[in-house]
């Protein structure tokens, strides 16, 4: 075999190089977060008129998507399974096509219903044996990757090496773009009063030696203070963010009770600041997995002690939590909710929890509501969900009737909505809540 080093000199070129790689019809995965090249994603848009047809597939997406726009269709096309806020105006308008699906299923649909075939992503430098590492995805980056036509890899040093499933050949790869941008990042930001309030309600659900799926924002970045005093938490997740680093340096996440991959923080990415993105770099205690491992309720119902937290745009009084749909239009996607409500809930000593604020729009809105939102869609069913916490408390509707459940949800509403939830649970249920 040829020197890996000959290979890799032979095939860097220049982005605009790169996007005379991509060919009409390709069918093309973007890294997940900030694992996306964004160089590569735009000199694409400016080449536009070199191809038809080609379509795109991402889940969240940091720095943008240069592939979305009226003016690009019929060249660049985005099938989406979530939506970001960067083309929430072009979902509104039609130009993107969503997808309702599970993320555990999503490395299945690329290959089986869409049949992707080239992979685009943030790798590092090759190490001395010839491989880059994606050392921010795994999830459904490498399982796409591993039977791509094309990989095109924007080689970056910022790109931290991480161990798991994330290591490519510089022979499997047919373009390397070298730049040193600097990464997007997920800061973490301000928490209100009103999420640490749900934070410690979330934290008296953790026992110690659980193991966590956190996501990244206000929630769980609000559990965080108030799990400083638990021991040997673990983490299984579909990414994971700056808040592990603390817990981590705080002696509060070992590992030690996990029941499957002891010891290791699994995830499926590592949306995080620059600082969080070099503390993973060569830590042996990270493993990033795919997304149909990590989101796979079969393996997190391995987990003993499993407790997932999740955000949610709104709840009915049965129980339905509807998470990605607001104001009449698809706002983001399902993601893992499910998979890890299922998954927590199958676990021994397992739960779920559904948290958000009591209201929205400067408390002009309830979320906890008579009716979902017409048109909006279950993201969790009744049958699946567990517990729901607001900043008024906890609500356990598990195994729950509907008058139980209308109860408990009605104590931990806002007391502005109580009385005119109470008016419709008494109507529908004919007994008295209050
Ligand atoms: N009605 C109207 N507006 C609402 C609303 C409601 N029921 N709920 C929220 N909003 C508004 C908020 O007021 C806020 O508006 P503002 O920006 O003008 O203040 C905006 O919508 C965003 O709300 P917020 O609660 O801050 O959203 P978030 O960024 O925390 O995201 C979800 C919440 C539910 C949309 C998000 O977690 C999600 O997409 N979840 C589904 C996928 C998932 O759970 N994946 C889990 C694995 S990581």
């Amino acid at each position: 075999m040829t020197n890996w080093r000959e290979i890799y000199n032979a095939r860097r070129m220049t982005v605009q190089e790169a996007a005379t790689h991509l060919k009409s019809g390709d069918r093309v995965v973007v890294a997940h977060g900030p694992g996306a090249p964004i160089p590569v994603l735009e000199a694409f848009a400016a080449n536009k008129a070199a191809y038809q047809d080609v379509t795109f597939y991402h889940m969240v997406t940091h720095g943008g998507a240069p592939y979305v726009g009226e003016e690009l269709e019929g060249h660049l096309h985005l099938n989406a399974c979530f939506i970001s806020a960067s083309y929430r105006g072009e979902m509104e308008k039609g130009i993107v096509d969503f997808y309702p699906l599970h993320f555990s299923e999503f490395p299945a649909w690329l290959e089986h219903e869409m049949d992707s075939n080239v992979v685009v992503t943030v790798t590092t430098p090759p190490d001395e044996h010839g491989y880059v590492c994606c050392g921010l995805n795994c999830d459904y980056t490498i399982p796409a990757a591993r039977r791509a036509r094309t990989i095109i890899a924007e080689v970056n040093p910022n790109c931290p090496r991480t161990f798991g499933d994330t290591f490519i050949h510089v022979s499997d790869i047919e373009c390397f773009v070298e730049t040193e941008r600097p990464l997007c990042e997920s800061l973490p930001r301000e928490t209100t009063e009103v999420e640490k309030r749900i934070g410690g309600y979330c934290a008296e659900l953790i026992p110690d030696g659980a193991t966590l799926q956190l996501g990244v924002g206000g929630i769980p970045d609000a559990v965080l203070p108030f799990l400083l005093e638990k021991h040997d938490l673990g983490i299984h997740s579909e990414v994971i963010g700056d808040g592990v680093q603390v817990l981590m340096e705080a002696g509060v996440i070992t590992g030690k009770k996990k029941t499957l991959d002891t010891g290791l923080v699994v995830t499926g990415g590592v949306f995080g600041s620059a600082k969080f993105h070099r503390f993973v770099n060569e830590h042996p205690a990270f493993s990033l997995r795919p997304v149909n491992y990590t989101n796979d309720p079969r393996i997190i119902a391995q987990q003993k002690n499993m407790v997932s937290i999740n955000a949610c745009v709104q709840v009915d009084i049965t129980g339905q939590v509807n998470s990605e749909f607001m104001n009449g239009i698809q706002f983001s996607g399902m993601g893992g909710q499910v998979d890890f409500v299922r998954g927590a809930k199958m676990a021994e000593g397992g739960k779920s929890i559904i948290a958000c604020s009591s209201t929205a729009k400067k408390g002009t809105i309830s979320k906890i509501v008579p009716f979902l939102d017409p048109g909006a869609p279950v993201t969790t069913a009744r049958t699946d969900v567990d517990y729901v916490v607001t900043e008024y408390g906890i609500a356990h509707l598990g195994g729950r009737s509907l008058k139980e459940r209308a109860k408990a949800l009605l104590q931990i509403a806002h007391p502005d909505f109580r009385d005119a939830l109470a008016e419709e649970a008494e109507r529908r249920y004919h007994c008295k809540l209050f």
